[in-house]
């Protein structure tokens, strides 16, 4: 989604904007603009496409001059994209410039309030409101306007504002919509995310909502809505800024299938101590274990498949009751939560819009919040009562692999941590199980290592029409994962299905040739699965079966096997999405498909 940088120094910022920008790529444009202020007035340079248009349009910056601008990369949500769309928006008298992130719900009747004042519109977006509100509420104080704007607005914002009257600052402001602060050496910053200004500064200030923000070269403050200073505290990121590079990659999402031995790894170390599961982060007593009385589990696409994980893992270990819901339905389902729940809340960016709104919900209803977020700082990691962070680095490609994967261990250590407390695990089980999840990230690089084998798997299949997923119970939700990476980047139709309901009406689509991708690891449900690929056979299918070494005899059935290594049944997820993860790449690079940024997605969906 949107993509917003700014920068105020004594460096030439075009140049700088547009890097800052080429790092906000990965979350999803299809425009891009920056204002810069030059010679007491404000120079903007907008187009349509990729940001290299813009590059050619302005020799990469060095045609606009000045050390102070904003910059933004448009997804577009009202009105196409085009150069008139794409930001930054400027007021009638050419006073204001503003670069915007997140909706304007009630831009409608803003619009027709400003159309009546005499204001005139050129571009079809909301944002274009915000530029003219700001014309008209100004009276000569920037931050008395900005006020004035964000009590008048709905919906939400991440804004960069430059005003022609203010040489030496600019401003922005937050509201459910991501921004973070940098602070450089006689230069600042602000950006949607940290990959942007990672190369200049690792020193940041995370913005609350509604926190505005008064940048000059040599100094930042920050104000509540009542022009009171806040004061915020540094963080220092330890990121690399190689952890935001390709690194010689052909893509990041390779780059990042690859850093998941690693990524688990920093995920699980830290929380594993003598041999225990240490949660230090969370505040969850023994007690409020024990005492809970059900789990939610709500997040959106492939956090919402560890959350399908999550249920069987967590109700297998600890016996309580777990549903698991995609945000976009439980934000507007009235949800029946009792005292005593636990609303579990997954998510790589921390921005998503409907998870955030989901969360805001369940604690209306009085829920107690324990979410699992890559991001330090973000809105959901604020918003929650409990947050365990997943250490996956900057996730860039938009098809989510490593975050995926360390969510995952999450949910084996909140598991196996609540298990224990309640005492559903004898030491012997605790300790095994530990063991387990320690052994996976060399488990998942000893698979990585035979990449090749599903290079050759992807080039038999990548001209299918349509590519089915089936597994039982854990084996199912992986199949989610499975199917989802595959058609979210080859585009290649693909279903999921709990193997035994195909035959309630999807069988019907299995045809002579049509490729089925069964999954079955786990031991109890091998053979019922086998059944169903019997099935399947049938009526025509090609198999290609996922199993482990145990089982031998999976290649009596399927046409073609891969192999992943022994685990604990709980933990296979976490190995058998490995050579899916493959696949979905290898048969989306066959296509030449744009493999980092499938169309039409984005990287963090901040509106609903
Ligand atoms: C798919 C994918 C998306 C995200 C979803 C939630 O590969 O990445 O389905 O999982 O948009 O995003 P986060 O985790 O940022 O809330």
């Amino acid at each position: 989604m949107c993509g917003i940088v700014g920068y105020i120094g004594e460096r030439q910022a075009a140049p700088i904007l547009l890097e800052g920008l080429s790092k906000l790529e990965y979350r999803g444009y299809d425009s891009a603009g920056i204002a810069v202020f030059d010679d007491n007035k404000i120079e903007v340079a907008k187009a349509k496409g990729r940001l290299n248009v813009l590059a050619e349009k302005t020799n990469d910056g060095k045609t606009i001059h000045g050390t102070m601008g904003i910059g933004h990369t448009r997804w577009a949500t009202h009105g196409e994209p085009s150069d008139e769309n794409a930001h930054p928006h400027i007021s009638m008298s050419g006073r204001f410039a503003v670069v915007h992130n997140g909706i304007i719900e009630n831009y409608i009747a803003l619009k027709k309030k400003l159309t009546d004042k005499g204001f005139e519109f050129i571009s079809e977006t909301d944002t274009e409101v915000i530029a003219h509100l700001f014309e008209y509420y100004y009276k000569g104080d920037i931050m008395d306007a900005m006020i004035r704007v964000i009590n008048r607005v709905e919906g939400s914002y991440a804004l960069g504002v430059l005003c022609s009257d203010y040489p030496d600052s600019f401003v922005a402001v937050r509201k459910s919509s991501p921004l973070i602060v940098g602070l450089g050496e006689n230069e600042n910053f602000v950006a949607s995310d940290v990959t942007a200004i990672l190369k200049h500064t690792r020193d940041i200030y995370y913005l609350e909502d509604n926190e505005m923000v008064v940048l000059k070269k040599d100094s930042v403050k920050v104000y509540n809505k009542d022009k009171e200073e806040v004061p915020k505290e540094k963080f220092t990121v330890d990121w690399d800024v190689s952890a935001a590079e390709k690194g010689g990659y052909e893509h990041f999402m390779m780059k990042e299938i690859e850093e998941q031995p690693k990524a688990i790894r920093d995920t699980i170390s830290p929380r594993i101590k003598d041999g225990r599961i240490v949660l230090d982060d969370i505040t969850l007593t023994t007690e409020d274990i024990k005492n809970i009385n059900k789990i939610y589990i709500v997040a959106c696409g492939s956090a919402y498949h560890v959350g399908v994980v999550g249920k069987y893992v967590i109700e297998k270990m600890c016996r309580i009751p777990v549903e698991v819901q995609v945000a976009s339905e439980f934000r507007y389902c009235d949800p029946i939560i009792k005292k005593n729940d636990l609303v579990i809340v997954i998510s790589q960016s921390g921005e998503t819009a409907d998870t955030l709104a989901a969360l805001k919900e369940a604690k209306n209803h009085g829920a107690r919040i324990l979410s699992i977020v890559n991001v330090v700082g973000s809105a959901i990691a604020n918003a929650s009562d409990d947050v365990i962070y997943t250490w996956a680095g900057p996730e860039i490609a938009v098809a989510t692999t490593k975050a995926y994967s360390t969510q995952l261990a999450v949910i084996y250590l909140i598991a196996a941590y609540m298990a224990e407390k309640l005492g559903m695990l004898t030491s012997g089980e605790y300790a095994k199980f530990i063991s387990e999840i320690e052994a996976l990230p060399d488990k998942v690089a000893e698979i990585l290592k035979s990449k090749e084998e599903l290079q050759f798997l992807a080039s038999k299949f990548f001209n299918c029409r349509s590519i089915f997923f089936i597994g039982r119970n854990l084996d199912y939700a992986v199949s989610l994962e499975g199917s989802l990476k595959l058609k979210e980047i080859s585009y290649i139709h693909s279903e999921a299905y709990a193997a035994g309901e195909l035959k309630h009406g999807t069988i019907s689509l299995i045809e002579d040739g049509t490729l089925v991708v069964a999954l079955a690891t786990g031991r109890e449900l091998f053979d019922k699965t086998v059944s169903n690929v019997k099935e399947v056979k049938a009526r025509g299918a090609v198999v290609m079966g996922v199993t482990t070494q145990a089982h031998e005899n999976m290649e009596d059935v399927a046409d073609y096997v891969v192999k992943i290594p022994e685990a604990h049944e709980m933990l296979l997820p976490s190995l058998t999405v490995i050579p899916l993860q493959l696949f979905g790449y290898y048969v989306a690079s066959l296509k030449g498909c744009d493999i980092d940024k499938p169309r039409n997605l984005a990287k963090s969906v901040t509106v609903e």
